[in-house]
């Protein structure tokens, strides 16, 4: 891979360790990936996880990295709920880990190095919200398929070294989904059936990922309702890739690189068409849940994590109603919006009704449920296939609503 003269500095090391690990790392990267050059960054986003990431690096690397700072505006992910992380069962000494000013791993030590945590894996939410045309790298796997889609941003799924590594040299190998010819869609999806609710739209990813297994041709949707919302390809996202490679999609007439789709497949026509109707969203539905014992223990809701709106719904739905005694009601926001959500007396009505609006993290995240939990109700199809592959429990999948309804009678209801 072609490397400009400074980037050569660096890779011998004339800058300093760090930066010479980063871009001998990103050299090796971009190779891998057949990249020609790196290309410049506007911003980086990285999954900051304690015990997993930075503590793996030589340690005189690490040393270097304390003095360091990023080169483009860059945002760590989750973390712990800093109100509620002894309700979530989280140890003393992995909640001082994430905390700790100067630990390794720790949001302190991101914080040193200019790295600012917006403790959500749905950062566009609150603010993440890149400039179309423009590259960024990214981890968290539902959030690069929504900003390439949706936004129109450059970016490839990429791992945490690659991310830390383009945050602090401020670019990234030109590969992937930063090449313009990589971003046109092969393979036509006709959606043949009404999609209303947002499970829907977590229904409609499983049932590509079930048609077409762990595919990473790019998908055009044709059929989707034009006045969808940001929560409906939220969903979406979180079932991609939950259920498939993909880091991006094209839906006709409404995401910016799909106006027709001749625009969508770069003036060629999709090489493979399938398509999705009422029967094949039954079969994802059913996908998703194990059918156990009704008797649910944990409802979990905000994967990827909610809005103010979802909340806002939720609220509303548990006016005047109560948890049942048996049931743990988990909803899961960004950081920030949890401010606003205290300020309309949102989290007030949950918490009264014995749930409680958490939020920089999640169940899968954590590694655990609470002790005891054998059946989960979710909204999330990507909360629902993890959480059973992970911790071997229960799940049913529904409606907000009907989530709401278990969690309140301690039952699921079909
Ligand atoms: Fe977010 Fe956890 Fe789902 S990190 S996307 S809520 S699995």
């Amino acid at each position: 891979m072609y490397l400009t003269i400074e980037e050569e500095k660096m890779h011998d090391g004339e800058y300093g360790p760090a930066l010479e690990w980063m871009m001998r790392f990103l050299s090796k990267y971009g190779e891998a990936l057949g990249a020609k050059k790196l290309i410049e960054i506007s911003s980086a986003v990285i999954d900051w996880e304690p015990g997993f990431t930075i503590e793996k690096l030589p340690p005189f690397v690490i040393s270097d990295l304390k003095t360091r700072k990023v080169k483009v505006p860059t945002y760590g992910l989750l973390s712990v709920d800093h109100r509620h992380w002894k309700d979530m069962g989280v140890s003393e000494e992995l909640y001082k880990k994430y905390t700790a000013e100067d630990e390794l791993g720790s949001f302190g030590l991101a914080r040193k190095m200019g790295i600012i945590p917006l403790y959500t894996c749905a950062p566009y939410l609150v603010g993440f919200v890149p400039i179309r045309g423009t590259h960024c790298t990214a981890k968290e796997s539902s959030l690069p398929p929504y900003l390439n889609s949706m936004l129109g941003v450059m970016t490839s799924q990429d791992t945490f070294p690659s991310c830390f590594a383009s945050a602090l040299v401020g670019k990234t190998p030109e590969g992937g989904l930063h090449l313009r010819e990589n971003r046109y869609g092969k393979l036509l999806v006709k959606v043949e059936t009404k999609l209303t609710e947002e499970i829907h739209y977590d229904m409609l990813a499983i049932s590509l990922g079930k048609q077409t297994g762990a595919t990473m041709d790019i998908p055009i949707f044709s059929g989707i309702p034009k006045n969808i919302r940001l929560e409906h390809m939220k969903s979406l996202c979180g079932g991609l890739s939950a259920s498939t490679g993909v880091g991006m999609f094209h839906i006709i007439g409404v995401t910016p690189e799909a106006r027709t789709l001749e625009d969508a497949c770069g003036g060629c026509k999709p090489e493979e068409t399938i398509s999705v109707d009422e029967k094949e969203l039954k079969k994802a539905q059913d996908t998703c849940c194990t059918r156990g014992s009704p008797k649910v223990d944990l409802v979990v809701l905000g994967c990827p994590h909610y809005s103010l709106n979802q909340v806002e719904r939720v609220a509303r739905l548990l006016e005047g109603k109560r948890v049942h005694k048996d049931v743990k009601l988990w909803i899961f926001m960004p950081y920030s919006s949890r401010l606003v959500a205290d300020s309309l007396g949102l989290t007030d009505v949950i918490s009264k009704s014995g749930g409680l609006l958490l939020c920089s993290t999640c169940p899968i995240l954590m590694g655990h449920c609470p002790p005891g939990t054998e059946v989960m109700a979710t909204d999330s199809a990507k909360q629902a296939l993890l959480a059973k592959e992970l911790f071997g429990i229960d799940i049913w999948f529904g409606s907000v609503e009907k989530c709401i309804e278990a969690a309140v009678s301690g039952e699921w209801r079909e």
